[in-house]
């Protein structure tokens, strides 16, 4: 934990990051990108793919499910690819399992199709979530199930989570509560003793790692959540295809899984109709695994490990705190702001992600999308839209729910910008720009994004 400014500078210049783009991550310059999406795809180092190139080139790797030399290479690199999932989250092995996944979001659907929702049961959002974990309402629903969201406040924090929450409990008895560890929208990393409070009023908890980084914090000893979603490429670019459910084995025995397929079952019956579930992961991974990939997650961990995370937050920090500073020195010929920042203005409790709009002269919002033609002309590389995060995105932008409603039914399920644009009058805005920073990222790169958004000036 960071106690001061000083120490932060400190761990941020004990690591030689500009050796490190300059070892692992060449291309970037080469091909002049100012790479700023770390939150949609972190990259993978040159090393860590050509080890990943040389294992496939020279191991063996059968289908995991037999039991010949090939097949074992395959179960022995899942092996270590899951110790070194439950190290990077501190989880003890004799209480977490993990099962893997096509990605975060399959992950999330295991829990939310398994979950016993129930009338007394029911589902608690934080408003900041994405859509892979808003999706999770509809299996709650089709239970009839209660849904509550816990809000959030003008910095995009959740607002007096301990006291919504009980209320929510109150109201509708336990049940799941799924926030994310960090947003994808604002970079707002919540206060993890959500865990410990959420469990002591009955309920499981699920946290949404997808968009921590590599940089997370998130430490399964110290809060132990039921059940965390991840995908690989998010903290270390390669594999793509393989995200894992980091749970406690008392919450899988939960779990109600609504199928069965290869893979999962110890026994079936075709003239019974009975079949029983392995226990454990294997009952929650369908079909073969994504063994070959699997195979590039210990690679990937080890990549990460020869950059201490102290360091790594620290340097993710700087940066943010760059681009705030360069952000608030921004204006118009007339001195209007240039930016209008969504969440925090500092870097406290926040990871490397910051939304933003460029505004024009008169303080109206210049379309995401013009910007974000801009950036691609500019070689830079940020996100437009909502990111998947309607929640953050409506209290980002005062979105008027009551005042947009008759726009939803007059466009009868048509809900392109251009129409919501068209209904509003213009008044709504529907999407902003995100910068999200990785361990490769340079001052340069900022600098850029920010040369950029000075070049949006009319
Ligand atoms: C917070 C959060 N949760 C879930 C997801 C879904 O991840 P995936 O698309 O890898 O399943 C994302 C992806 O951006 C995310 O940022």
């Amino acid at each position: 934990m960071l106690t001061s400014a000083m120490e932060s500078i400190d761990a941020a210049t004990a690591f030689d990051f500009a050796a490190l783009r300059a070892s692992e991550f060449a291309r970037l310059d080469t091909a002049g990108i100012a790479y700023l999406d770390y939150a949609a795809s972190a990259l993978y180092g040159v090393s860590q793919a050509r080890a990943h190139g040389e294992r496939l080139a020279h191991g063996i790797f059968g289908n995991p499910h037999s039991e010949h030399l090939a097949s074992r290479n395959s179960a022995a690199a899942q092996a270590a690819a899951r110790a070194a999932t439950l190290a990077f989250f501190d989880a003890d092995p004799d209480i977490y399992e993990v099962c893997f996944t096509a990605n975060a979001t399959a992950a999330i659907k295991l829990v939310a199709e398994s979950y016993p929702f129930s009338s007394r049961r029911g589902l608690i959002l934080s408003a900041d979530n994405h859509n892979s974990v808003n999706g999770m309402r509809e299996f709650a629903g089709r239970a009839q199930a209660p849904i509550s969201t816990l809000p959030l406040d003008a910095q995009l924090r959740l607002d007096h989570a301990p006291a919504h929450l009980r209320a929510c409990v109150n109201r509708q008895g336990g049940g799941l509560l799924a926030f994310p560890q960090q947003s994808n929208f604002s970079g707002v990393q919540h206060d993890l003793s959500l865990v410990e409070e959420a469990q002591a009023l009955g309920c499981d908890v699920l946290v949404d790692a997808a968009a921590a980084g590599p940089s997370g914090t998130l430490n399964l000893r110290e809060h132990s959540a039921d059940f965390v979603a991840c995908s690989f490429y998010k903290l270390f670019g390669l594999p793509t295809g393989v995200g894992a459910l980091i749970a406690k084995r008392s919450a899988l025995d939960r779990l109600r899984r609504p199928w069965f397929s290869g893979g999962t079952v110890e026994f079936v019956s075709v003239a019974h109709g009975r079949h029983s579930l392995k226990p454990g992961h294997e009952g929650f991974e369908d079909g073969t695994p994504n063994f070959l990939d699997l195979a590039a997650v210990e690679s990937g961990f080890a990549f990460l490990a020869r950059i201490p995370r102290l360091c790594l937050r620290a340097h993710i920090q700087s940066l943010v705190q760059h681009f705030l500073a360069l952000a608030a020195t921004l204006r118009h010929r007339n001195g209007a702001p240039l930016v209008r920042l969504y969440g925090p203005r500092d870097v406290k409790h926040r990871g490397g992600i910051v939304a933003f709009n460029v505004l024009r002269e008169d303080g109206g919002v210049l379309p995401y999308e013009h910007v974000e033609r801009m950036a691609r002309e500019h070689g830079v590389a940020i996100r437009g839209g909502c990111f998947c995060n309607p929640g953050a995105a409506e209290k980002a932008f005062g979105f008027d729910a009551a005042g947009v409603e008759h726009c939803f039914d007059k466009l009868e399920g048509d809900f392109s910008i251009e129409a919501l644009r068209h209904c509003t009058g213009g008044a709504a805005t529907v999407g902003a720009l995100r910068l999200s920073v990785g361990a490769p990222t340079a001052y340069e790169d900022i600098e850029r994004a920010a040369a950029l958004i000075a070049a949006c000036r009319e």
